[in-house]
């Protein structure tokens, strides 16, 4: 199998189901304007996103990494009517580009756009005690994304799903002894979700336009704090 068969395969997919826009297809092409490898989610990845928001039926749903928009455009999408995205971006050309992209996808009054570091941004986000998100999805700097994992724990409701992108990293997540600063974030990561009594979490393993990678789906499991510890069982 290789990246070319890769590409032809979601090329079918994404001509058979033909669900992108001229608003989606601007986005997708962000990183041009930026001389960047073509960081996004694929059009089936975003779709993905989207339907996992409406089958969680997600009200407010919380984004780590905005980059183009791409993702934030399908997440929105998904929302019902008065549900918001926050959308976190560190970097301002990025969050600048991506405003367009929204404005342009017709779901600007949505999205709540935040700029600056998400280790910043987020302990913010607990102190302003809004209602919690119903989904988060982490897809920023790699070497951070167990400390997202906390906060996107912290600031969702029981039941709340957390998808993480990046997880595979080409395979190189099942190298112990991989010194890059991405890897050792995915293998902390996993230890740390693997460890989480309040998640139950699984990860997939996927190819396609955007090379091999996958995805890490964690849920809140409802009611865990409610819980007796287990030697007050009969
Ligand atoms: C990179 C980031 C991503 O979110 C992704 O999906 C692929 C690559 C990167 O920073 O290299
Ligand atoms: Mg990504």
């Amino acid at each position: 199998m290789t990246q070319n068969q890769w590409n032809a395969v979601d090329g079918y997919f994404d001509a058979v189901f033909g669900d992108e826009d001229p608003a989606l297809a601007a986005a997708a092409e962000a990183h041009i304007g930026f001389d960047l490898p073509d960081i996004g989610v694929s059009r089936s990845q975003g779709k993905l996103l989207h339907l996992l928001a409406l089958v969680q039926r997600a009200e407010r749903i919380l984004e780590i990494g905005t980059f183009g928009g791409y993702s934030s455009i399908w997440l929105a999408r998904a929302l019902p009517p008065g549900g918001r995205l926050v959308t976190i971006e560190w970097e301002r050309s990025f969050a600048e580009t991506a405003a367009g992209h929204l404005a342009r996808a017709g779901v600007a009054d949505r999205v709540d756009q935040r700029v600056g570091r998400a280790l910043d941004i987020l302990p913010d986000l607990a102190k302003t005690a809004e209602e919690p998100f119903d989904l988060v999805f982490i897809d920023a700097n790699k070497p951070d994304t167990p400390e997202y994992f906390d906060w996107a724990l912290e600031l969702s409701r029981p039941g709340g799903v957390i998808v993480v992108d990046n997880v595979v990293l080409g395979g190189a997540v099942a190298d112990a002894g991989n010194p890059d600063g991405g890897v050792r974030g995915m293998r902390r990561f996993h230890e740390k979700v693997a460890a989480e009594p309040r998640v139950s979490a699984t990860t997939i393993q996927t190819v396609g336009s955007k090379g091999y990678d996958g995805f890490t789906l964690a849920v809140i499991l409802p009611g865990q704090q409610d819980r007796p510890e287990a030697t007050d069982l009969p």
